[in-house]
């Protein structure tokens, strides 16, 4: 029996697609399109399975159900009631449809998602009894063609669950990954983050040095589909676990000079058991001095615009000049903060490896030349 392909796409922040795609290719899964905001992908349910396991950098991964034309209501819902909605949907599932329409007759969103669930009830035999959990579907009317899509992962896979205390902006785990795989990081040589918050970078990285699926603790989407393969999902668990290495190979630093942040990033640790594994302290980045000869530094520095404008800051990005290009001159030495005049303040030359958005704001991950 020849194996079910479906199309699935990975859903990424804009800026992180091609990082995300090397992360589908290490794990065996050619990608077969890339488009701003994610990559296109076909496989079974290892495939996707694995890729939401797996996936570091990823913000959920979508399945393409199907694509049907349609200039008005009466067509929509008779195309609509085709597709095999039995596949991802239990009847007595709540689902949550949202609908977008671009240069098409069909542009009322509301109607357009109202249409889909009364086909989804038809085919079921049932409405929607809202009871959890809920299932995401997306529709997206373009030239009068509806895209259908399943979401496989549930909550946005930033959620790892470890985050259980954040101090103020803080970078999405996801965001945070796919920032430290554009280094080049693979756990193989020191890590320091002198401005660490609640800890993400350094933790992302332990999951990286570690080779542990970041997606091995939480609950996915997909185990409430009535075709949930429970016994693929353990012996990829199982697989994963044996990947695993038991300690990391180069130590991982983590600083800051608020004894609450130092708090969160302890308490985060300890949520996801990496406590001992990173080094943390309580210090000021400016007082640093290299315990190794290189490694990589990485930093999130505050930069106004959601930390509070002060005149200190322009103090702070010239202390951060002097310690990247003086006191750690031999490391690789990165900053995630927007491109503006006060990174002018380093008084280094930086290029910028990623662009992307943080909180709203355009920020880029910037390497010393
Ligand atoms: C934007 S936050 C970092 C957020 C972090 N990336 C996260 O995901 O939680 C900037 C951090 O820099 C720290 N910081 C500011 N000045 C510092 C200094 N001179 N030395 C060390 N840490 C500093 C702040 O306490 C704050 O936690």
């Amino acid at each position: 029996m020849q194996k079910k392909t479906n199309h699935y796409f990975v859903v990424t922040a804009p800026g992180f697609e091609k990082i995300c795609a090397q992360e589908l290719i290490a794990l065996g899964i050619q990608p077969t399109n890339m488009v701003r905001g994610g990559i296109e992908f076909e496989g079974g349910l290892h495939e996707l399975y694995q890729a939401n396991l797996w996936l570091r950098s990823a913000s959920r991964i979508l399945v393409r159900l199907g694509e049907v034309a349609a200039r008005d209501f009466p067509i929509l819902f008779q195309r609509l009631s085709r597709l095999p909605w039995g596949r991802f949907v239990k009847p007595e599932m709540s689902y949550e449809i949202r609908a977008t329409s671009h240069g098409s007759r069909l542009n009322h969103t509301g109607r357009i998602a109202e249409v889909c669930g009364a086909a989804i009830s038809r085919v079921l035999g049932k409405e929607s009894l809202g009871v959890d959990p809920l299932q995401k579907i997306y529709l997206r009317m373009n030239d009068n063609r509806c895209q259908v899509s399943i979401d496989s992962s549930g909550e946005h896979l930033h959620r790892r669950g470890y985050r259980q205390v954040r101090v103020a902006a803080p970078l999405r785990e996801t965001l945070a990954a796919g920032c430290l795989l554009a280094c080049g990081y693979d756990g193989l040589s020191p890590l320091l983050d002198m401005m660490t918050g609640s800890g993400t970078f350094a933790i992302e990285a332990a999951l990286i040095a570690l080779r542990r699926a970041p997606g091995r603790e939480r609950r996915f989407a997909f185990m409430d589909w009535p075709k949930y393969r429970p016994g693929l999902w353990q012996q990829l668990l199982v697989e994963a676990q044996r990947e695993e290495k038991p300690s990391i190979s180069s130590p991982i630093l983590a600083v800051d000079n608020n004894p609450k942040a130092i708090a969160a990033a302890q308490k985060n640790l300890e949520v996801i058991g990496l406590d001992g594994v990173v080094q943390l302290s309580c210090g000021n980045m400016q007082q640093l001095q290299p315990q190794f000869p290189s490694g990589l530094m990485i930093c999130n520095p505050p930069y106004g615009e959601r930390l509070g404008k002060n005149a200190s800051l322009k103090s702070l990005y010239h202390d951060l000049g002097r310690v990247y290009g003086n006191d750690f001159a031999t490391w690789q030495g990165a900053i995630v903060c927007p491109e503006s005049e006060l990174i002018k303040t380093t008084g280094l030359s930086f290029f910028p490896l990623l662009r992307f958005t943080n909180g709203g704001i355009k920020v880029a991950l910037l390497e010393k030349s």
